[in-house]
């Protein structure tokens, strides 16, 4: 299914092939790595990106999408659907190349694949969890709705670090 979504001059497309080596460049910093979960590698490699593509493409319906900003592929945005219990929520991630950060590419991305997953994917709640020190991503969260649910001590060991981890989430109906 071929999907677009957009607000302004800001997109979310699905994936193509030809974004591989764009995504490459965007990935591979560590001022992103950081603040992702250990299957989001450093160093981020072609291989890397041709596989996470390739998955991407295969879902039906989709939930990872390319943020365009302006035309240009800059970022990247998914939920990914709950399991039994949790089958009705979805966990949200996102990360934005780090040159065009503050402009506020993350907020619209977030707001717009939240109106998608609970117009279209059967959930009423779309959850995540932001290592303590990224107040960035706490910002966007607050933004868009989000509501700080805890903070799960030392729930994160990422580079021989224990960190805290601050769980938000944003219910369908209030
Ligand atoms: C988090 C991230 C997605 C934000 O993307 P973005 O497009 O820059 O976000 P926006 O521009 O929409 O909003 C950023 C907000 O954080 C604020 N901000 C940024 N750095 C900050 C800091 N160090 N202290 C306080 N506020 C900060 C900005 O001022 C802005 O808030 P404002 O609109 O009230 O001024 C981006 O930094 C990123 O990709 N980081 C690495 C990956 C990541 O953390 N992913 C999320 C994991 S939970």
């Amino acid at each position: 299914m071929k999907l677009e979504l957009s607000s302004g001059n800001i997109k979310l497309r699905g994936f193509r092939k030809s974004d591989s080596a764009r995504l490459v460049e965007l990935a591979n910093n560590e001022n992103i790595s950081r603040n992702l979960r250990d299957g989001f590698p450093h160093p981020y490699t072609l291989q890397h990106a041709e596989e996470f593509i390739t998955k991407c493409m295969a879902l039906d319906p989709p939930t990872l999408f390319a943020i365009e900003y302006n035309g240009e592929y800059v970022g990247n945005i998914g939920l990914v659907k709950g399991n039994d219990v949790y089958r009705k929520s979805a966990e949200v991630g996102y990360f934005i190349g780090e040159e065009y950060w503050n402009k506020g590419i993350a907020t619209v991305a977030l707001n717009l694949i939240c109106d998608y997953g609970f117009d279209n994917l059967d959930i009423i709640r779309i959850h995540t969890g932001v290592y303590e020190h990224n107040i960035a991503s706490q910002r966007v969260l607050e933004k868009c709705g989000f509501v700080k649910e805890g903070v799960f001590v030392k729930a994160v060991f990422k580079k021989e670090m224990f960190w805290n981890e601050v769980r938000f989430a944003k219910l369908r109906y209030l």
